[in-house]
């Protein structure tokens, strides 16, 4: 498969390393010193592009792949509030678009696990729960998109949380987010549940970007040659 790279950061080289142990070309890598390069013709050299690049960068880079009819994937966080605008276009073009917060198998099941517990905490209420996420210095957004998913998951579950704060909160209807920078951690992500009784605690600590890298080829290599949105649920039948 010949897949597009947008975006030549941290996760680009990982992505395109990893693509290529797996028997893929990459004909057309994007970074902000060629975005000029970005047109319909040169896209059209890929199958398929992957997109990893910033918040502000995100949206434009997809809608050029729509412009293209080329399959994108995007990891990009901080611009899901535009999430509803690509999801429609996508729809009424018959594009082709993956979208995921986290490509990790691990934090996928995490995801999973997150949710049928909060089914099961919502009849406790003598638990309060929090989150923590420790990222890279370099990480612009704040919470982490995976924060975020897994926050609003907890909000559809349990009814004594209202909304999700990127803060210390004392009140009881709000779910405090507590986001740490350090040094470069790939990334950490931890829900707590704490009684007069006992915590549980469920964590996710990456090793390294290699498993964001994999889940992103993964996601390539199933939507070419399919048309809709998909996300991780779809690809690891979760
Ligand atoms: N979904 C996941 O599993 C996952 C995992 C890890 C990271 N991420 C997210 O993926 C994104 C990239 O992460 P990263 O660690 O690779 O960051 P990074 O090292 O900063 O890489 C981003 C790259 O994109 C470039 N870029 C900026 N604007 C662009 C544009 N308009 N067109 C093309 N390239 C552009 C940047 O160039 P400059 O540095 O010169 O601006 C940089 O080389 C972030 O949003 C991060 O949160 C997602």
């Amino acid at each position: 498969m010949k897949i597009a790279l947008i975006g030549y950061g941290k996760m680009g080289k990982e992505i395109r390393a990893l693509a290529e142990s797996r028997g893929h070309t990459i004909p057309l890598i994007i970074d902000v010193d060629n975005r000029e390069d970005l047109t319909p013709e040169s896209l059209k050299q890929a199958d398929v592009a992957v997109e990893f690049t910033n918040p502000d960068a995100a949206l434009q880079n997809i809608e050029a792949c729509f412009d293209a009819r080329v399959p994108v994937v995007s990891g990009t966080t901080g611009w899901t509030d535009k999430m509803d605008e690509v999801r429609k276009r996508c729809e009424e073009e018959k594009q082709a678009f993956f979208y995921a917060s986290n490509y990790s198998l691990g934090v996928n099941i995490l995801f999973h696990i997150n949710r049928v517990l909060a089914d099961i905490m919502n009849r406790y209420p003598g638990y309060e729960i929090m989150m923590e996420e420790t990222h890279h210095v370099q990480k612009l957004d704040s919470p982490s998109g995976t924060a975020i998913t897994l926050a609003e998951d907890i909000l559809q579950r349990i009814d004594r949380k209202k909304k999700w704060v990127n803060r210390m909160t004392k009140r009881d209807d709000e779910l405090s987010v507590i986001s740490y920078r350090r040094d470069k951690v790939p990334g950490i992500h931890t829900v707590r549940y704490n009684s007069e009784m006992d915590t549980l605690t469920l964590t996710h600590s990456a090793k390294s970007r290699k498993g964001f890298a994999l889940g992103a080829v993964m996601a390539a290599e199933f939507i070419v040659g399919k048309t809709g949105c998909f996300g991780m649920k779809d690809l690891l039948n979760l």
